[in-house]
């Protein structure tokens, strides 16, 4: 996402792309042979609930009950996790894929407080633990979507974000919600570097906030999120890029206005507010139309596959875009 550079995601292939998928080949082949009937749903969720309970990281436990929102259990096969914890972009830690899993070990997760403010009628300070029992944990495993090119798949745990909504009660005016995320300079060595105009603030219309799918997320493979996922709480907005889920998130204001967000001010022709997946809109620089598959292996030279409108939410979201033209909305 550097503004003025090659794009990054294209161009790093990561040891871990080249080393031997291993344990998921099996679980893959598994999968691709039981799709389509309802035993095979219901053995490939216990998949990836197995291949979660092999690939952790050895953190705190976070178990969630399997979801029952439509478009939460994707079929494929998870990405692994030391691909998914190591391959990050988290800015405040540096610019490399690599850095936010070398650095973010200084980020202090607790004490922890999230202030609820702005258009709302019960505005407060709420502390991380009674957040993550605010409402009952679930296993969502979501396809994560880069505006660079990459894409994963992420078991995360977590819940509804309109969960909290309906708890902290928008007033009528209230149209958006923003996060604003921390900016530590003692913590975040990256913090300071003219990159973005720091703190990152990301922000989502309404219906979007409260649209089941997305989800206020704490865990990812059945335990809490490491550091470089975005500890101890982010928003997983699965049918936008990526970068419209902010990590370890400290404030969600709610406004009248459009907020103004970290990627829009760096460059607003390239990162639009809205950021739905499209393959029709290319980026400025490069197209949108393929995505790499961290874990497809290859490198450079990887399969790519096509990239889905919506991220291929289309079916629980597309509603929400209605008479919207997405080009001139991107
Ligand atoms: N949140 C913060 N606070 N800082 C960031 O630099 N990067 C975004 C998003 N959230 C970012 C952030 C981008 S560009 C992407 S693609 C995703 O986080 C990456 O999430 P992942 O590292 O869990 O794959």
């Amino acid at each position: 996402m550097l503004i003025h550079s090659r794009n990054d995601g294209f161009n790093h292939p990561v040891p871990s792309e080249i080393t031997p998928r291993g344990a998921y080949e099996n679980r893959r082949d598994m999968l691709k042979l039981l799709a389509g009937g309802a035993a095979g749903t219901a053995l490939a969720s216990w998949a990836a609930r197995d291949a979660m309970a092999q690939t952790g990281g050895g953190l705190a436990k976070l178990p969630g009950a399997k979801s029952a929102v439509a478009g939460a259990q994707s079929m494929e096969k998870a990405t692994e996790y030391k691909d998914a914890t190591t391959y990050n972009n988290f800015y405040e830690f540096g610019t490399d894929k690599a850095d936010p899993a070398k650095n973010a070990g200084t980020l202090k997760t607790r004490p922890w407080t999230v202030e609820v403010e702005g258009l709302v009628k019960k505005p407060g300070k709420y502390g991380i633990e009674d957040l993550i029992k605010l409402s009952a944990q679930e296993d969502r495993i979501y396809r994560l979507r880069c505006v660079e090119g990459w894409s994963m798949v992420i078991p995360w745990v977590g819940y509804s974000l309109a969960e909290l909504i309906k708890k902290v009660e928008p007033q009528g005016n209230a149209k958006f919600v923003e996060f604003v995320t921390l900016a530590d300079p003692k913590t975040m060595p990256f913090v300071g570097s003219r990159v973005l105009d720091w703190p990152y603030v990301e922000g989502l219309r309404m219906d979007e906030a409260m649209h089941p799918l997305t989800l206020l997320t704490f865990g990812m493979y059945g335990e809490v999120l490491p550091n470089q996922s975005g500890a101890p709480m982010r928003i997983v907005v699965p049918w936008k890029y990526g970068f419209k889920s902010g990590k370890s998130i400290v404030k969600i204001r709610f406004v009248e206005k459009e907020p103004s967000t970290a990627w829009n001010k760096a460059a607003a022709n390239e990162y639009g507010f809205y950021s739905n997946v499209n393959p029709n809109v290319d980026h400025p620089r490069w197209s949108q139309a393929t995505e790499r598959r961290i874990g497809d292996g290859g490198g450079l030279f990887a399969k790519r596959r096509k990239t889905e409108m919506f991220n291929g939410y289309e079916a629980q979201v597309g509603q929400l875009y209605a008479g919207m033209d997405l080009k001139k909305n991107y």
